[in-house]
């Protein structure tokens, strides 16, 4: 897990859930995919942004373990939209420097999509401007319990034993073992819930639950709520100074 060295004031790791798409789509009378569709193409603008607002790490939650109980036909057009978005977008992500990746379980994600998301990685794996993370059947439960047996595992042939056990050896097995924990996790849609959203890798992060509606967020409102960050004192558990 690297180690998050910035002195900036702003956050550097930056975690989304982008709630609201059914909501906005059906105050238009539209079908709730014409929401995610909408929804897509602000994750363009708001990743476009992110040099500008000095965040290093995106990590945005696409699909959630639980969202496979929505109907078939949400389910599916979903999957098709990920799918199109891998291929219309790997040319202008790679130009643009962005280094994509995909947490999350994948054994249950049909197999053209597994391989597009591994093509993409592939693709972006040499450019280091911004570090987008795409959460694809993720769930942080999941993931925990995930690392959980593949470290029970590792302690059964014999490679580790029970002692090596703490967080940061649990911290290497999980998914997100590459990235920074967020220093910032924005909620869109006025929910304030963490849905099972990196739940082990928020212990500390602030959290700003707005209002808008996940197609409706610009990236000058991202700007905004990043410049209230810089504000606040985090104190990872300890008195002030
Ligand atoms: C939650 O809103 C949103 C989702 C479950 C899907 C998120 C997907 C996108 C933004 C599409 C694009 C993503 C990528 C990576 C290309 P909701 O549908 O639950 O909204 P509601 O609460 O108003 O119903």
């Amino acid at each position: 897990m690297p180690k998050d060295t910035n002195d900036q004031t702003g956050p550097r790791h930056v975690a989304i859930i982008m709630d609201g798409n059914g909501r906005w789509a059906q105050q238009r009378n539209r079908p709730r995919l014409v929401g995610h569709h909408a929804g897509a193409r602000r994750v363009k603008e708001i990743v476009r942004a992110c040099p500008d607002v000095g965040v290093k790490y995106l990590t945005i939650f696409a699909f959630s373990t639980e969202n496979w109980k929505r109907t078939q036909s949400e389910v599916s057009g979903l999957m098709r939209l990920f799918r199109r978005y891998i291929e219309r977008e790997a040319r202008d992500l790679l130009a643009e420097g962005v280094r994509v990746r995909f947490i999350g379980d994948r054994d249950r994600l049909d197999r053209k999509l597994v391989s597009l998301m591994d093509s993409l990685e592939l693709l972006t794996s040499h450019n280091e401007k911004v570090h987008l993370t795409i959460a694809l059947n993720y769930g942080g439960r999941d993931e925990v319990t995930r690392a959980a047996k593949r470290l029970a595992y590792e302690i059964e042939q014999g490679r580790l034993t029970h002692k090596d056990v703490d967080a940061e050896t649990l911290g290497r097995f999980l998914d997100t073992h590459f990235l920074p924990d967020p220093d910032l996790v924005i909620r869109t849609s006025g929910e304030a819930r963490i849905s099972n959203f990196l739940l082990w890798q928020s212990a500390y992060a602030e959290y700003e639950f707005i209002d808008t509606l996940w197609p409706d967020f610009t990236a000058a409102e991202f700007a905004r709520v990043l410049s209230g960050y810089g504000v606040r004192e985090r104190r990872f558990g300890a008195v002030p100074a």
